[in-house]
């Protein structure tokens, strides 16, 4: 089944908790963590994420676009983020940061800017828990999905497929009612929608609504035989 990960940088950040409460049909809350260097905007760090993780039952997917991953990552497994995706781009030693993140309890995912292409890091997929393909610039919420990063999608599904993999792939940027079934079909599992989310009226129902559109593409897809 799909899984959908509502991003609160849409959110109202004066009210997490209540928006965390706004989509509690969610699979997981996923939060962009930004340092103004690995991007061009700031957002929330290690306090936020712990306080946050006290204030919902909904487990946290953090998504970190920070330099020096290596470094700060573990901290956000501690603040209590049941996930920790760290970028390919920003990490020195991704093999020695995954095993550290699960060592501490969390699932280890890695995330790949839209030029950064998945062949160098196909003999590190086992190291992984869950890839994540940028598909739009990361750094801003709102911005249009980028449909040549379909391919990409599609060749990732089919080396976790070659391998044997039990590796979720979430795609992020732009997913909506009108990009979500490209998506899935080019064989992407977990979905973070922000603006889609949290500017609909019903933030829960867009939640219902993106994962019955998931779900009935992946039904008939060959890639997800045996989900
Ligand atoms: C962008 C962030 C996304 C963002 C997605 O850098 O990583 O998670 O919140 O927002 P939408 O769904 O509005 O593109
Ligand atoms: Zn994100």
């Amino acid at each position: 089944m799909a899984q959908i990960n509502p991003s609160i940088l849409s959110a109202d950040f004066a009210r997490l908790a209540e928006e965390a409460k706004a989509v509690e049909g969610a699979d997981w809350l996923h939060v962009d963590v930004m340092d103004n260097h690995f991007v061009p905007n700031l957002t929330l760090g290690v306090p936020i994420v712990e306080a946050l993780s006290k204030a919902t039952g909904t487990p946290l997917d953090c998504h970190l676009m920070i330099e020096d991953a290596d470094r700060w990552a573990p901290q956000y497994v501690e603040a209590g983020a049941g996930s920790v995706t760290f970028h390919a781009e920003a990490a020195a030693a991704p093999v020695r940061l995954a095993r550290e993140i699960r060592a501490k309890g969390a699932r280890a995912s890695m995330a790949l800017k839209p030029a950064t292409p998945i062949e160098p890091y196909e003999d590190l997929l086992p190291e992984l828990d869950m890839l994540l393909i940028m598909t739009v610039e990361p750094g801003f919420g709102g911005q249009a999905f980028l449909d040549i990063m379909l391919p990409k999608i599609r060749r990732t599904r089919e080396l976790i497929s070659k391998h044997g993999l039990e590796l979720w792939l979430q795609v992020d940027g732009g997913v909506s009612a009108t990009t979500i079934e490209r998506c899935a079909e080019a064989g992407a599992d977990v979905f973070v929608a922000g603006s889609a989310v949290y500017g609909a009226d019903d933030p829960a129902e867009a939640v219902r609504a993106l994962r019955a559109q998931a779900d009935a593409v992946t039904a008939s897809a060959p890639w997800a035989c045996g989900h």
